[in-house]
């Protein structure tokens, strides 16, 4: 299995998923999962002592299982790549500290890695196909934004960005409101099979003409929900799939016009889809129609390796690897709310 492109070992700890994945160059060699959400499903939203507490007990077991799916012993890998931020800090802290100490006792480079930029970077595996120049169209439970991505491990630029809600924590919200639990993404794709998507007519925000001038690539989801909640409301016999159909229709319409405008006026005609909402079924269908209508290159993460992963945190230490990028010191500080301009720690 072993080559010379160098396999970097990923851990992922940001939220609820102790997620360890194994590559060598672009090729993926393992991803597994374990995730905490049914301990945080009670509370309604996840609980951060409990994600950290979970991380703990969880992670040498995911490494395990990881390096025996790769068929590798730990002192195959070459190098070690963890999320280093944006996430939940106590979370965060599990995962940095584990792969600090695997790199030290190992005697490998530690590449502390930013979550977002990850989340673009799983583009890269299993094919060859140039990264960059691309739009990417960053749909997470706490981001959601349109970058231009010029180098994803030392130049992106932020085109727009949500000025309330993230797209995913709208799905959360809307769920919440129709009591199909947590988390909502899932649950409101499975029920938006069974409605119609044009039952109501929800409001896209930010796309008026008088919009267009200062939030020509910037999303608001606040507006939505409250028309979702309004609606339901004053709807008392309302159908439940229709209201999540033509939610999740709002949302994907407002999310993909900005998208493709924006890969449409850069001239840049690559459009990557990532995070946790480029797993929602709506959403990859309408960007296949609309970007083949538009003469864009369209590229979505597999669905498994949208939501939160270790794979996405090997994709990117591979990067950096290859480029020849310097590693980041032993005690690397997380940092929780760091920003897509700071992809290597
Ligand atoms: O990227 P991710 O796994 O974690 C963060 O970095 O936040 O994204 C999680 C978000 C959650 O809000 C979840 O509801 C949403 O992604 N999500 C979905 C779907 N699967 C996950 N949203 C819509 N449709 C889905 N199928
Ligand atoms: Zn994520």
């Amino acid at each position: 299995m072993k080559n010379s492109q160098g396999i970097v070992l990923g851990i992922e700890t940001s939220c609820d998923e102790t997620a360890v994945g194994i590559v060598s160059g672009r090729k993926l060699l393992a991803n597994i999962i374990s995730s905490s959400v049914t301990e945080h499903a009670r509370f309604g939203g996840v609980v951060p002592e409990i994600a950290s507490r979970a991380h703990l007990e969880a992670m040498p077991g995911v490494i395990k299982s990881a390096l025996d799916e790769a068929g590798l012993s730990i002192k195959d890998i070459d190098a070690f790549a963890v999320t280093a931020g944006p996430g939940l800090i106590g979370a965060l802290v599990v995962g940095t500290s584990s792969a600090a100490g695997l790199a030290l006792a190992l005697d490998k480079p530690l590449y502390g890695v930013n979550h977002l930029s990850a989340h673009i970077a799983v583009d890269s595996l299993n094919s060859d196909h140039k990264l960059e120049p691309a739009i990417a169209l960053l749909v997470s439970g706490g981001h959601s934004s349109i970058l231009q991505v010029n180098d994803l491990t030392s130049d992106v630029k932020t085109l727009g960005s949500t000025i309330d809600d993230a797209a995913g924590e709208a799905f959360d919200k809307i769920a919440r409101l129709l009591e199909l639990g947590f988390p909502g993404g899932p649950a409101i794709d499975i029920d938006a099979k069974n409605g119609n998507p044009d039952a109501i007519d929800f409001p896209r925000g930010l796309t008026l003409a008088k919009d267009l001038v200062g939030h020509k690539y910037d999303f608001s989801f606040s507006g939505l929900k409250t028309a979702v909640s309004r609606y339901l409301a004053k709807t008392p016999d309302h159908i439940r799939s229709d209201v999540s159909a033509s939610f999740q229709e709002a949302v994907a319409d407002v999310l993909l016009r900005k998208a493709i405008g924006a890969a449409t006026d850069s001239g840049i005609d690559t459009l990557i889809i990532a995070g946790g909402v480029a797993a929602n079924s709506r959403l990859r269908f309408l960007a296949q129609e609309r970007a083949a209508a538009a003469g864009i290159r369209l590229r979505i993460p597999p669905m498994a390796l949208c939501t939160d992963n270790g794979a996405m945190v090997a994709a990117i230490g591979a990067l950096a690897v290859a480029k020849g990028l310097a590693p980041s010191e032993i005690g690397l500080q997380a940092d929780s709310s760091s920003g897509i301009s700071r992809p290597i720690f």
